[in-house]
């Protein structure tokens, strides 16, 4: 029986790891069953289909994986943006009360409809900036109640095709209401929240923020230790400001990924790079806070992957668009345009534990882009036109309506 689709005449970029660098089909073509991936190979040898789109010798590409957002949320923080521009920091500015406690009290206000609504406006501009598949942190009630109530709303809006929602929940930090009795807060954390979202599958890992301001490396221990105890991966937000320690600690929980790390030590990246740990990029927080740079020559060198994601937030990245972040990969961090490209397929793939996500290759879901180009670097060079560089998008094989075009 013939392929439902066959998209011919394109350069295939398909990552694919059994193929050399980025795996490039240069006159290649794809065809598609069932909405995932049947065939990759040479135009020349493609089966027939019900349905032919010839992509005209453009670039097609695994659609973007966004596997660092927290999404959902109430409110916005233009005010510290404005503060950061006449030169504060976002730690002084989170000492005098703003940062992610800022948002705590809009999100906890919005209805279910007001929150989901939102996050939906969100996922449509990822989307049309070629998103397929994002992660969303929950992070922003930090009681027991509003975290499930936040993931609860993530997988209503999941209920949409496109794009593909990855759940996590986030340990953000210790709310100020409960600032008096952390040890009791971090206790109901490890012994309700994590296992009522494990029991009722709401996210597919936990994560926590590990830093100055935010949780210890022992409180850190303790809650990815009930995470791991719940049968839940784990990952970190890790060095941003202050080294805590915590990659060594993401390498013996063997997580999925350590995000962040503008401070690291050579012997946490040795660990990471012995235990497989993604290394996740987020250049947009590094840059608007005035972070110095992570060390990605010595992180390339020692062999860790690294995905680049977007951490859209309200506080230190308010950006959806994965394209503007492999400019800023490949301009500010030093990375090739070749990392840039599988920072947000593979291995953002590997980060959110889809070992064959962010690729082009026989029995993997269709999601891909046709792009109005030819070349790889066009993404990240013609940075800020992500979406007018967009032909179309695919999500399992269905081509998405552009909600914003
Ligand atoms: O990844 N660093 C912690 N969390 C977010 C910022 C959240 C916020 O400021 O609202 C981050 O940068
Ligand atoms: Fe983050």
């Amino acid at each position: 029986m013939n392929p439902d689709l066959v998209i011919r005449n394109a350069r295939v970029l398909t990552c694919d790891p059994s193929r050399f660098g980025l795996g490039m089909v240069d006159r290649g073509a794809i065809a598609i069953r069932a909405g995932v991936i049947e065939w990759v190979g040479p135009d020349a040898d493609r089966p027939g289909a019900t349905r032919v789109v010839d992509a005209g010798g453009r670039l097609v590409t695994p659609g973007l994986v966004d596997c660092h957002t927290h999404a959902i949320f109430a409110g916005d923080r233009a005010n510290e943006f404005a503060m950061r521009a006449a030169g504060k920091t976002y730690l002084e500015i989170a000492a005098a009360g703003g940062g992610i406690g800022a948002t705590l009290g809009p999100t906890r206000a919005a209805t279910d409809e007001t929150l989901v609504a939102l996050l939906l406006a969100r996922l449509d501009l990822a989307l049309a900036a070629g998103t397929t598949t994002m992660e969303i942190k929950s992070g922003y009630d930090l009681t027991v109640a509003g975290e499930l109530r936040l993931l609860r709303c993530i997988a209503a809006a999941g209920r949409r095709p496109a794009p593909r929602i990855v759940p996590t929940l986030l340990a953000h930090l210790v709310p100020p209401e409960r600032k008096a009795d952390r040890s009791a807060y971090i206790i109901e954390l490890r012994d309700q929240l994590i296992p009522q979202v494990a029991t009722d599958k709401l996210a597919a890992s936990v994560d926590i923020y590990c830093d100055e301001g935010a949780f210890t490396l022992a409180e850190t221990r303790s809650i990815l230790g009930a995470a791991k105890i719940a049968g839940l991966p784990v990952r970190g937000h890790v060095g941003q400001f202050t080294d805590l320690g915590a990659a060594e600690l993401l390498a013996d929980l063997a997580a999925l990924s350590a995000d962040h790390l503008e401070q690291i030590t050579d012997r946490g990246i040795e660990q990471l790079a012995s235990a497989g740990v993604v290394a996740v990029m987020l250049p947009g927080a590094c840059v608007q806070l005035r972070l110095p740079v992570p060390p990605v020559e010595k992180l390339r060198a020692a062999g860790v992957l690294m995905a680049i994601a977007s951490d859209l937030n309200p506080g230190s990245s308010y950006c959806e668009q994965l394209p503007l972040q492999m400019w800023l990969a490949t301009t500010h961090y030093g990375m090739t345009v070749e990392e840039a490209w599988l920072g947000v397929t593979r291995h953002a793939a590997k980060a959110l534990g889809l070992p064959t996500g962010g690729t082009l290759q026989a029995d993997v879901q269709a999601d891909l882009i046709v792009w109005a180009c030819d070349d790889p670097a066009t993404v990240p060079y013609r940075y800020g036109a992500a979406s007018s560089l967009i032909e179309s998008v695919y999500v399992g094989g269905v081509r998405c309506g552009m909600a914003v075009s």
